[in-house]
């Protein structure tokens, strides 16, 4: 299958880059590198050995997605091209609204122009908001979001369904991912976060490189075994193996299917600096400080429908997404500008 990746270039849809490609299929690369860069595109090329397709384009620019898909007919779509930081989110939520939710119905009217039937989605586990108890299951209703970045992931979903219930054709898969962590085995390729990392695991790493003094944990008093939250972190080669599976799902199947990508084990942070530790061989200087706004206690897949479904289970452990996140960190200080 040939596929067009939207906002290919970035951290999660470069890793299934290399990995459609190396299950034998074709990649279209369209992104804006607002998060990302072409050094990231010139690293899928090294990793998987064959060029790709790369275009520079915004998402939302209609008559440039289309001119795309006229050239290079795609079977499929992959849309990873979001806004995704969730403080930011707050502070700007119509750029967040403006972006997430164009892009999403620009892919939309070009794949209906050029007659695509497929398309997945990268969604969250912040959909199902503060209400479901925990594991979470897709048969869950959606929950109420606690920020901007995670309103445009509901109301994207929406939009997806009602998409796929107005046309028989359209295949849709939304991906819930849990907390994609990890990099590829080769230290190549990478998360490259702009400025300060929000996210756990690049704040690790880049105080075990030395870019930062220490981690703030925030909390030590939640109601969890060791005080600090626990989620569910996942491997983002296990998350870009799914995507294959989802993308060739799409093949066989019409209408919309949710599919929780999660290991369905929980993680404290305390049990994440500590693996990291060992993984790294590094120690990682930390102290407590107060609860994030919006942070829950504790959440973690149900990953049995991908299991299932997809025949999807995430196979890489706790040490390998600290050694690989560790070993991009080392060799790479200061991302793909290094
Ligand atoms: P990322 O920022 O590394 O990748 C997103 C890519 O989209 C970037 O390369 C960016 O330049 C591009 N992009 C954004 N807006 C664009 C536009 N209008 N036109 C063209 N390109 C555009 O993020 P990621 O971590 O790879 O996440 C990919 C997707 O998965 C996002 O939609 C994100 O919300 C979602 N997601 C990520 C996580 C996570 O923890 N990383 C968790 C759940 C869901
Ligand atoms: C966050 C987002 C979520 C998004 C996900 C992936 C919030 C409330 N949720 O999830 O919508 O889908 O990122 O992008 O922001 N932590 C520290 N110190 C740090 C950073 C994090 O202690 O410097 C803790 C957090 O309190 C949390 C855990 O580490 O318990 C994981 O944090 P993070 O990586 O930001 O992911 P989530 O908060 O789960």
């Amino acid at each position: 299958m040939r596929i067009l990746l939207a906002g290919g270039a970035g951290y999660i849809g470069s890793h299934t880059a290399v990995e459609l490609i190396l299950a034998g299929h074709d990649v279209v690369i369209v992104d804006n590198y607002s998060n990302s860069s072409p050094e990231a595109v010139e690293r899928i090329e090294e990793v998987s050995g064959r060029s790709v397709v790369a275009y520079e384009a915004d998402v939302r620019d209609h008559d440039a997605v289309c001119s795309i898909m006229r050239e290079y007919p795609v079977d499929c779509v992959v849309h990873f091209a979001g806004l995704k930081a969730v403080g930011e989110s707050v502070r700007k939520p119509v750029e967040y609204y403006r972006n997430n939710i164009d892009t999403t119905l620009t892919l939309l009217e070009c794949m209906r122009e050029r007659g695509v039937h497929n398309i997945v989605f990268s969604s969250s586990a912040t959909v199902y908001g503060e209400e479901n108890p925990y594991p979470y299951v897709e048969t869950m209703p959606r929950g109420r979001c606690s920020n901007p970045y995670g309103w445009t992931k509901f109301m994207m979903e929406q939009i997806l369904e009602d998409a796929a219930r107005a046309d028989a054709e359209l295949s849709v898969v939304l991906l819930r991912y849990f907390n994609p962590i990890g990099a590829h085995p080769s230290g190549r390729m990478g998360e490259d976060p702009q400025g300060i990392p929000n996210n756990l695991m690049p704040y690790v790493a880049q105080v075990a490189v030395g870019r930062r003094d220490h981690l703030t944990i925030f909390g030590n008093d939640y109601p969890t075994p060791d005080g600090t939250c626990r989620r569910d972190y996942i491997h983002v080669m296990d998350l870009a193996a799914g995507h294959v599976k989802a993308v060739e799902y799409t093949a066989a199947h019409k209408g919309t299917e949710i599919f929780n990508l999660g290991t369905g084990t929980p993680c404290s942070v305390l049990e994440i600096v500590r693996a990291f530790e060992e993984n790294s061989g590094v120690p990682v200087k930390y102290e407590f400080g107060p609860r994030r706004d919006g942070d829950l206690a504790e959440f973690w897949a149900d990953a049995d429908k991908a299991r299932d479904e997809l025949g999807w289970t995430a196979a890489r452990t706790l040490s390998d997404m600290c050694r690989d996140s560790w070993n991009w960190q080392r060799q790479n200080p200061k991302g793909y500008e290094s």
